[in-house]
């Protein structure tokens, strides 16, 4: 049973009394759907908390709809993973503070103080932890729930899936659990499967020179989030934070309330743990911090800049001539069997470009440092779209006589194609979708899009 309210009763024997908390696990820290991409996948579709294997088949089609999944395409983020070691630094520094400098009384500071230990090194830089892993192995278990006809064994086995990941060992390593989570769940021992390692495909970002010149290199590409962290609402954080820490103002800059925040969300994502480094937000800090990263995302691989999602463009082509291919093969006059899925595996820079370039999440108003209360209902939120693991899947169906219908889904959930709302956009016919994209599957070219442009007043 999916979203029903979850029901647990603490009982505390030394004094009798007994309560019932509705839909609140203490284990889960307040403000976890407030991470970003640092959030667990389970925080998106609660119901996995239950049931990690749990699908919801009534939002795919099926032959009882007198429709059968031909090809499925799983553009796949990797894992939950450690910190970066940039950012590892910058919590050793803030963990250095509260040793040292912290005044404040309260229990959960002196846990931290003398319980906590500092277990973050530099080495773990970005790589993949066992969460992580398990969290491929799952999504893979699902997906063949979800698609039995497509992502099964006899298809495995005959060499009908099809990897590609990006060369970042969290990725190639999260392909191998996807891997593992289906040669274990069918027992093959006897057999190994390829995988092809294509940056070209899903490190987009780190080969589109005008993306790298324009944005990431370029500060006045992100000064709205330079502003928003200068800003009130940002000053208000910092300010509680030092507050609950007894430490004076300057110490706590952007830099550090971002650490504490990495804090709580680390701790939580890795080791399943609410720790006392949650306690330096409460929820409306929590969503000014979540709005500070929402507004990097926005600016460096979302709407904020056309390269961002352009730089897209050839993953884009790809999908869809794959798609292409699977569409036009009959299958009662082709011997041979075609390709049933491809999982390719990537980066959150992978996929927000691409939901970019698709035309999703695109709220009225770009996000800027002056519109954080405008926006408190966005629709651009990257803790619900790009958790740890998250996925997004085009699936090619046959119904019957017609044409094939493309259906897509974000972490496993259906999305209406943006524009497409006119004509059932949940199931659209594919020459429809391919029609409504029509100018970017003609026009948009990674290597013209991301060349550089000359200086135009030198
Ligand atoms: C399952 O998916 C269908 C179709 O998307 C949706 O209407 C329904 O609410 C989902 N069921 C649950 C229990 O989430
Ligand atoms: C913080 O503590 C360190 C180590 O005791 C000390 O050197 C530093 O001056 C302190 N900083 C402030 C602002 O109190
Ligand atoms: C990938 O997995 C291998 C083998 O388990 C391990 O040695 C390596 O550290 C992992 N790398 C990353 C980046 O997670
Ligand atoms: C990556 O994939 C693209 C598109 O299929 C292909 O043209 C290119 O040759 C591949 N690159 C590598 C290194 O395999």
């Amino acid at each position: 049973m999916l979203n029903v309210p979850v029901f647990r009763l603490f009982i505390y024997s030394c004094c009798l009394v007994s309560y019932v908390a509705l839909e609140r696990d203490f284990n889960i820290p307040a403000i976890a759907k407030y991470f970003n991409t640092k959030g667990r996948y389970e925080e998106v579709n609660p119901y996995l908390r239950e049931d990690i294997f749990a699908v919801n088949t009534s939002s795919v089609l099926s032959p009882s709809d007198q429709c059968e999944a031909r090809y499925l395409t799983a553009i796949v983020r990797h894992g939950t993973r450690y910190p970066t070691t940039r950012d590892i630094q910058e919590m050793q520094k803030l963990y250095g503070i509260i040793l040292h400098n912290a005044t404040g009384e309260e229990s959960w500071l002196q846990e931290i103080q003398t319980q906590w230990r500092m277990w973050y090194s530099e080495d773990m830089d970005g790589r993949l932890v066992q969460k992580g892993v398990d969290d491929l192995k799952h999504l893979a278990v699902r997906l063949s729930k979800t698609f039995p006809g497509l992502v099964s064994e006899e298809k495995l086995r005959g060499g009908f899936i099809e990897f590609i990941t990006s060369s970042k060992h969290r990725c190639v390593n999260s392909t191998l659990a996807f891997k593992a989570g289906l040669t274990g769940l069918w027992g093959i021992k006897d057999m190994d499967f390829a995988l092809e390692v294509n940056d070209s495909l899903m490190r987009f970002f780190a080969e589109c020179p005008r993306l790298v010149q324009d944005v990431d290199k370029s500060p006045s590409a992100v000064q709205e989030v330079n502003k928003f962290k200068e800003g009130p609402e940002m000053r208000k954080v910092q300010q509680k934070i030092a507050d609950r820490l007894g430490v004076s103002n300057n110490l706590i800059t952007y830099n550090k309330a971002e650490a504490a925040f990495y804090f709580c969300a680390y701790e939580f994502a890795i080791k399943a743990v609410n720790s006392p480094w949650c306690q330096l937000f409460d929820e409306d800090d929590a969503k000014v911090m979540e709005y500070a990263s929402d507004l990097r995302e926005f600016w460096k691989r979302g709407h904020g800049h056309d390269i961002n999602s352009k730089a897209s463009c050839g993953l884009f082509q790809h999908v869809f001539s794959q798609l292409d291919q699977a569409a036009m093969t009959n299958r009662q006059a082709d011997a041979s069997t075609p390709l049933a899925a491809t999982v390719q595996v990537g980066h959150a820079d992978t996929l927000l470009p691409l939901l970019t370039l698709l035309g999703f999440f695109k709220d009225r108003e770009p996000l800027t440092s002056a519109n954080y209360a405008q926006h408190s209902r966005r629709s651009f939120r990257t803790s619900h779209m790009m958790p740890y693991a998250a996925n997004l899947l085009f699936v090619l169906y046959d119904c019957g006589i017609g044409d094939p219908k493309l259906q897509l889904l974000l972490n496993e959930k259906p999305v209406t194609f943006p524009g497409l709302t006119q004509q059932r956009a949940s199931m659209p016919r594919y020459q429809d979708v391919k029609d409504h994209y029509n100018s970017l599957l003609q026009d948009c070219d990674f290597t013209a899009e991301c060349q550089l442009k000359a200086p135009t007043d030198a």
